[in-house]
């Protein structure tokens, strides 16, 4: 089969297309015939093996422990593993597995489901590891709240300010000019434009997806008992990279009235996939898709994300 691959750590050149062994499913496992896989940000950074910290956490010391990237996916079930009752093949998934860039992938059972029928397969791809993470930040956001989304034309932000109108919460979406529309488009109440004002206000919750600003600064726009929820930020140095301000928030969360917490998302869980499903059938959540591009032009699609300035997701098709 025809799959991205990459046996080392390094720029995204290291990546090829290259002919390998179709992998067939263990017990517990579906071989999914990949149709669409999502391009996120992890895929760079475990390209590379930067920052350092990653290779610690069981991605591989020396070289990447898995020979092909990719998360998200969206596909046709080809084969299933023993003891596997609730999938078949044939069926439509989405879901993640290890290894989506490539024309089959093997994935846990549990993390794919049924694709939402109101979906095509790109658009499916497009929403796993960025509207799970979105799901998970936005936990403690109740109807009525002020919420600040930064970041809010991204991939993890276009799907927070969704669901954050979705649960009756008003919205302020901080984006770049040219993203301005859309984000008006997904529903924020108001939007602060970075390039051309500063932030304003106080917030009960920030979700920080981008632009590693300063705990000291972000803490300026919480209310006195809010919540601060770092998502992520391209931010800090090659050894722990913008995991270092997720640390010092853990590290003085205890001490100030403000919580401020890093969060980690699996996009692992069944159910924030059928509760994201049902939101984007009742039309609550609709993906926002940037570009698509063909697997031979895996690199460039990732590269775009690397940029750090997509319009929503961007999608490999095959
Ligand atoms: N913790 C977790 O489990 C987890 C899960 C998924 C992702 N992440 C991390 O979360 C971050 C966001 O992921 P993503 O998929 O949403 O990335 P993305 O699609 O690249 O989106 C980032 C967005 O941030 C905007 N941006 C850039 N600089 C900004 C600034 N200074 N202020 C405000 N907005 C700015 C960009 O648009 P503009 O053109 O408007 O600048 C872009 O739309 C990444 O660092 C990723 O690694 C973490």
């Amino acid at each position: 089969m025809r799959a991205i691959v990459s046996d080392r750590y390094g720029s995204l050149d290291v990546l090829q297309l290259k002919d390998i062994e179709r992998p067939r499913p263990g017990p517990g496992e579906v071989a999914v015939r990949v149709r669409a896989a999502g391009v996120d940000p992890s895929i760079w950074h475990l390209t590379s093996g930067q920052p350092y910290l990653i290779r610690l956490l069981g991605f591989g010391l020396r070289r990447p422990r898995r020979l092909v990237p990719g998360l998200d996916l969206a596909g046709t079930i080809e084969e299933i593993g023993p003891g596997v009752t609730d999938l078949r093949p044939g069926d439509e998934v989405f879901g993640t597995a290890d290894g989506s860039f490539a024309e089959y992938a093997i994935a846990k059972a549990s993390r794919v489901v049924a694709k939402p029928a109101n979906l095509a397969f790109d658009q499916a791809a497009a929403v796993p590891v960025s509207a799970c993470t979105a799901l998970k930040g936005l936990l403690s956001v109740q109807s009525g709240q002020r919420l600040l989304v930064i970041g809010a034309g991204g991939g993890v932000g276009s799907y927070a300010v969704q669901l954050a109108k979705a649960r009756q919460a008003h919205v302020t979406g901080v984006c770049s000019t040219a993203k301005t529309d859309l984000v008006k488009m997904l529903g924020a109440d108001e939007i602060v434009d970075y390039k051309r004002e500063s932030i304003t206000g106080r917030y009960d919750v920030i979700l920080d997806t981008a632009g590693d600003r300063p705990l000291s600064q972000l803490r300026q726009h919480l209310s006195p008992k809010g919540t601060l929820v770092i998502v992520g930020g391209e931010g800090g140095g090659k050894l722990v990279g913008s995991v270092a301000r997720t640390l010092r928030a853990a590290l003085l969360s205890p001490f100030v009235s403000h919580q401020l917490k890093g969060l980690i998302a699996t996009a692992e869980n069944p159910a924030d996939l059928l509760e994201l499903k049902r939101l984007i059938a009742e039309g609550a959540v609709t993906p926002v898709l940037d570009r698509t591009f063909p697997l031979a032009e895996a690199v460039a699609a990732i590269r775009y994300v690397q940029q750090g300035h997509a319009r929503g997701k961007v999608v490999v098709t095959l």
